[in-house]
């Protein structure tokens, strides 16, 4: 096959951002920073520009993207509920797509621009292939001034998935895209480009993407037959499901809408309902295993063989949770020592990039977190993250 880089890395300049605005109108993929992860982005109206996107990740066709746009308008356009009721609609009816429209009014307004992605009746004039045939489309605006900037020039909605390759680590470095995408047609927007010198300027300790898990994808749904509509999380992220709940009930709308979690963890396993959140996910090209919850303080009772796999493993913990082990293996990095959830969720992915890289590293292990009540929402994203890197399997032994 032809190795052939064909990506190119572009700056931040005024000129940068026209380029890559008349890029998308014409069909073609710009990679671009936002708050989360960097996204792969396309006109999300142009179904071949649309088709690009999961070729270029490898992407099923069953997997929905979301429509990133900057001004709460553009979303509720996109949503069935901004268009007016057909005079035939019976009542019960169009009272709650009343209730739908007003919902999605206030998560917006409490919401946007942030990480969090609103999942709605779509509008008809939507094509299937963005939403995967679901009738429902998801919408978020994005809070980094790049993205914002290069959806404004672009002057069109853009869809955009994680830019990584389907199932691989998502990535938070233009680096991380150049890896996974190199070898096609786009165009990735790197902000620590010297516009002036094309070279690398100094870089602060600052992440591009400062939150550095995806969005909170949350679907809002009514239905005839109940009484109450449904919000439901399809994956966790920066904002919590209390918040959700917190802003419905400031705007007198706690009474229509039950809030729930689909994604649940117990012990052992992680429920999978929302499309595209596979088990396998996140994952590194080596393979990686979550350590139970019990093994983790019998840190001195390692036999010769477990010895043996640890000095070619690499630990990536959480809250020293793993330290006992340290001085067993060949690398190891803790993504956050005093346990903080933001610290945690922005390096996590940068981490297990980096987990790949150790030479000679035939595993990589992970806590099994073991989460509180009252948890943080990104305590809840890392476990996520951990989880289906480790494609869900829990090991009590390290041989
Ligand atoms: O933070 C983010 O959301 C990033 C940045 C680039 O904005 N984007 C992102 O996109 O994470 P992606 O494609 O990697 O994840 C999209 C996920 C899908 O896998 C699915 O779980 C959910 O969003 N989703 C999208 N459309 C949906 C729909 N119509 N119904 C249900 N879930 C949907
Ligand atoms: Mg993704």
């Amino acid at each position: 096959a032809d190795m052939k880089t064909i990506a190119r890395m572009v700056s931040t300049t005024q000129s940068s951002f026209e380029q890559c605005g008349q890029r998308l109108r014409d069909g073609k993929l710009v990679s671009f920073p936002t708050e989360t992860v960097y996204g792969l982005g396309c006109h999300a109206l142009d179904q071949s520009a649309v088709q690009k996107v999961f070729d270029a990740k490898e992407r099923p066709l069953s997997d929905p993207l979301i429509v990133h746009v900057t001004k709460s308008e553009d979303a509720l356009e996109l949503w069935d509920a901004s268009t007016s009721m057909s005079r035939s609609a019976i009542s019960n009816q169009a009272q709650q797509q009343e209730i739908e429209k007003k919902a999605l009014n206030v998560l917006t307004e409490a919401f946007f621009p942030g990480p969090l992605t609103l999942v709605a009746r779509a509008h008809p004039s939507i094509p299937q292939i963005l939403m995967a045939n679901t009738g429902f489309v998801a919408c978020r605006s994005p809070s980094h001034p790049i993205a914002r900037a290069l959806i404004s020039a672009a002057k069109v909605p853009i869809a955009a998935p994680s830019a990584n390759k389907f199932g691989h680590v998502s990535p938070t470095l233009a680096e991380h895209v150049m890896d996974d995408l190199g070898q096609e047609d786009v165009w990735i927007i790197d902000p620590t480009l010297d516009a002036a010198e094309g070279t690398k300027e100094q870089q602060g300790h600052s992440p591009v993407c400062q939150v550095g898990v995806e969005s909170t994808v949350a679907k809002v749904e009514m239905s005839n037959e109940q009484t109450k509509g449904s919000i439901t999380i399809l994956r966790h992220g920066a904002i919590s499901s209390s918040s959700i709940r917190e802003a419905l009930a400031k705007n007198g709308l706690s009474d229509y809408f039950e809030v729930s979690d689909s994604v649940r963890f117990t012990s052992e396993k992680v429920s999978n309902v929302a499309p595209g959140q596979t088990i396998k996910h996140y994952s590194p090209n080596v393979p990686c295993f979550m350590v139970d919850a019990s093994r983790q303080c019998q840190q001195n009772e390692l036999s010769q063989e477990e010895k043996a796999i640890l000095a070619q493993s690499v630990i990536i913990d959480y809250g020293k949770r793993l330290s006992g082990y340290q001085q067993h293996v060949l690398a190891y990095r803790d993504l956050s020592v005093e346990g903080d959830a933001s610290m945690a969720a922005s390096s996590v992915f940068e981490t297990l990039r980096w987990s790949e890289r150790i030479q000679g590293a035939n595993r990589v292990f992970v806590p099994d977190i073991i989460l509180a009540n009252n948890e943080d929402a990104l305590d809840l994203a890392v476990k996520d993250k951990l989880t289906r890197a480790a494609s869900a399997v829990i090991v009590n032994t390290f041989a």
